[in-house]
């Protein structure tokens, strides 16, 4: 093992401004640390100022060294620490599932004012609202634990996003039901799908999930061309799950058609279809929507003023 002279707080501090000086602003860097120190020895900034010259114990400054070598590496640092924030609630993340971005906590204050404004009284009947490619969960969580009267179905094709996002429902104290499923292959739907509830096992059968009617159906898909790539950060692309990601060049509004299918089968009477969308192809996914005989249709920019969101109403 490599022996590493005891440092102080104050010492890591100015290690780490030294060793990432090349690759990120002073500020940035300083709020890794912040972060960094926060996580691993519950320190507050202010813990910080006061206590300069705290000794880091070696077993956490292994932790320290290791972090400075990823995010030389430009890994992000919510993979680092293994969690983020998102709608003010706290969330794991991994490899296996992107990290939620402040657009699509947009997109669900869009439908958490929406759905109030819709449904002032408690009383009205259960919300049923399903997301698809629920990733680490972020959306149906958030809308869980603001609408906690709605009965909330999760669904995505990778099962080790599904195993995240089932530690998300319960660190946020929310019941999901999460379902592993291609949304490609709606014909696989129509033959049986496993669901499995937050906690404990229980079986779809086919005719059960399809006959199930929502009043919300809300997605976030893969929508970034291939062509786009070379718009895409570093630590974006090497450290994010491209299947999250990309879509092929040649048919990039593919999930849009398939979940506009479902849910003109599956959107209840006055339910509604929300999506986030590619900045590039607000026009073509209204164009798309339209086609599908969908008429209510809203196309909605994000603050910094992209075409992010689109709002479908039945
Ligand atoms: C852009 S991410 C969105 C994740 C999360 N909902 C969010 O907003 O941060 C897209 C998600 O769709 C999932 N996905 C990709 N292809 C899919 C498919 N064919 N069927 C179902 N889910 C799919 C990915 O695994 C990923 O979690």
């Amino acid at each position: 093992m490599k022996f590493v002279p005891n440092m102080t707080i104050q010492e890591l501090k100015s290690t780490f401004l030294k060793d990432l000086a090349q690759l990120y602003p002073k500020e940035e860097i300083q709020s890794f640390f912040n972060l960094l120190i926060s996580f691993k020895l519950k320190l507050t900034r202010a813990d910080i100022a006061l206590n300069p010259n705290q000794i880091i114990l070696q077993k956490d400054l292994d932790f320290f060294l290791n972090a400075i070598a990823d995010l030389y590496k430009e890994k992000p640092i919510q993979y680092i620490i293994g969690e983020t924030e998102f709608y003010g609630l706290p969330f794991k993340v991994n490899k296996n599932v992107l990290i939620p971005r402040s657009e699509t906590e947009e997109l669900v204050t869009w439908i958490l004012n929406e759905t109030k404004k819709k449904r002032p009284k408690t009383q009205d009947p259960r919300l049923t609202i399903l997301d698809i490619g629920t990733g680490n969960g972020c959306i149906a969580i958030s809308l869980a634990k603001n609408l906690p009267d709605a009965t909330v179905f999760a669904l995505d094709i990778s099962k080790g996003a599904l195993k995240i996002a089932q530690q998300n429902a319960k660190l946020n104290s929310v019941d999901i039901n999460f379902v592993e499923q291609n949304i490609l292959n709606t014909n696989v739907m129509l033959s049986g799908v496993e669901a499995f509830r937050t906690g404990l096992v229980e079986s779809y059968e086919s005719e059960k999930l399809l006959s199930l009617k929502f009043d919300i159906i809300v997605s976030n898909p893969p929508y970034v061309r291939e062509l786009e790539k070379k718009e895409i950060q570093n630590n974006v692309l090497e450290n994010e799950p491209h299947i999250a990601l990309f879509v092929d060049d040649n048919n990039p509004l593919l999930f849009y058609d398939k979940i506009a299918n479902f849910a003109k089968k599956n959107l209840n009477k006055s339910g509604q279809l929300y999506f986030e969308i590619n900045q590039y192809l607000g026009k073509e996914a209204v164009e798309l929507l339209k086609q599908k005989g969908f008429t209510d249709i809203e196309l909605r920019k994000d603050i910094l003023g992209n075409d992010r969101m689109i709002k479908v109403s039945f």
